[in-house]
């Protein structure tokens, strides 16, 4: 009589070596995914936010006065920290300032009016480093980033569209950059958030929107690169990467009219971005939205580029009728 073990190595031992290495990769996949899968459950929902008042007692978000960049002020108030708002229109900056200090009191806010188009920002970043220079600026959120009005084949987009797109989601996120980083060296702490794009990162391609997603590529291989230069200075360096979040920008350019299940409201956006500041180098911080990456890596590349490029083209299509309708208008 066999025991129940002695059974279990007699069996496989008469199992043909290739059914064998065959069942073993199996095994060691699923527990990959596995594994995958708790991580993921862990990162998204389990693990504690880090308390960002460590880093230091200022935070910086550009782009403050709409969409995701705004609901960061507001959400680094709540956390704890004062605030540096960068923007272009002074008006909607005092407005948001002062929102936010009637709902936080104990919130200072500075404000800074600059706007990354401009072709020479030496002064407006000059301005920001002084701004900056007496004060303990713990966390940096480089949230600005502009698109195109339409959907575009390359050919066809204006030379101050593209250079703008340039100069906002390149030169300024690196410039921003710049000016925080030496303080924070000095004193080894710091947390450094570059908003990418699912653009760049989780679609193969973005066809009619090329330059907005090669910048966005340029502002994820920067965050992954200091990530590795800055760690040992104790600087966090992170790329978020969303996908859509129920803006004006996803208004404009794919008529997302309100948040739901897989486009979240900024709010519901950026609360889950600070859960994750501090952590991985590069991250999808909505469920939803890596639940929408995991299932695009399943598809061939060449699929979701077909994919891409048909809402590319229709989205093209539309904005083309738009302005017939508008310079139809005009004539009447
Ligand atoms: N929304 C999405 O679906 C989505 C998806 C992936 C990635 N993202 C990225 O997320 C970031 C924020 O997007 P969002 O949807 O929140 O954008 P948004 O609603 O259009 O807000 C953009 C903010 O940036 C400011 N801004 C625009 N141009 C500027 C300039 N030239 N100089 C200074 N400030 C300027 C705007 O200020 P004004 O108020 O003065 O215009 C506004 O505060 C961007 O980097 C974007 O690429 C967004």
């Amino acid at each position: 009589m066999h025991t129940m073990r002695e059974t279990f190595f007699l069996l496989l031992s008469t199992q043909p070596i290739w059914l064998l290495l065959l069942s073993l990769l199996g095994f060691f996949t699923i527990l990959r995914h596995s594994t995958t899968a708790v991580q993921w459950v862990f990162r998204v929902f389990l693990r504690p936010s880090k308390d960002l008042r460590y880093y230091g007692s200022w935070g910086v978000v550009t782009g403050a006065t709409d969409g995701i960049g705004k609901s960061f002020s507001y959400q680094l108030a709540r956390a704890g920290l004062n605030l540096i708002l960068v923007s272009r229109s002074s008006t909607k900056l005092k407005a948001v300032s002062k929102d936010i200090r009637s709902q936080f009191p104990n919130t200072k806010v500075k404000i800074i009016e600059l706007d990354f188009t401009e072709d020479d920002i030496s002064a407006g970043m000059a301005e920001f480093k002084k701004v900056i220079q007496d004060l303990d600026v713990g966390v940096l959120i480089n949230n600005v980033g502009i698109t195109y009005p339409n959907a575009s084949f390359f050919h066809e987009v204006d030379e101050k569209v593209w250079m703008n797109v340039l100069k906002v989601n390149v030169k300024g996120t690196t410039w921003v950059t710049k000016a925080v980083l030496p303080r924070m060296i000095t004193k080894n702490r710091g947390a450094i958030v570059n908003i990418g794009s699912g653009a760049a990162v989780i679609v193969p391609s973005h066809p009619l929107y090329a330059i907005y997603a090669a910048t966005k590529a340029y502002v994820d291989q920067l965050s992954r690169s200091l990530h590795v230069e800055y760690k040992h200075w104790g600087i966090d360096v992170q790329c978020q990467v969303p996908l859509y979040v129920a803006t004006e920008m996803a208004s404009r350019v794919a008529s997302v009219s309100r948040a739901s299940l897989f486009i979240p409201s900024a709010d519901d956006y950026v609360s889950a971005a600070i859960h994750r500041i501090g952590y991985e180098p590069r991250c999808t911080p909505y469920w939803a939205h890596s639940l929408q990456w995991c299932f695009a890596r399943l598809l061939p590349e060449a699929a979701l580029d077909m994919w891409r490029l048909s809402i590319g083209l229709h989205r093209r299509r539309k904005g083309l009728e738009a302005m017939k309708g508008i310079e139809g208008y005009k004539q009447e």
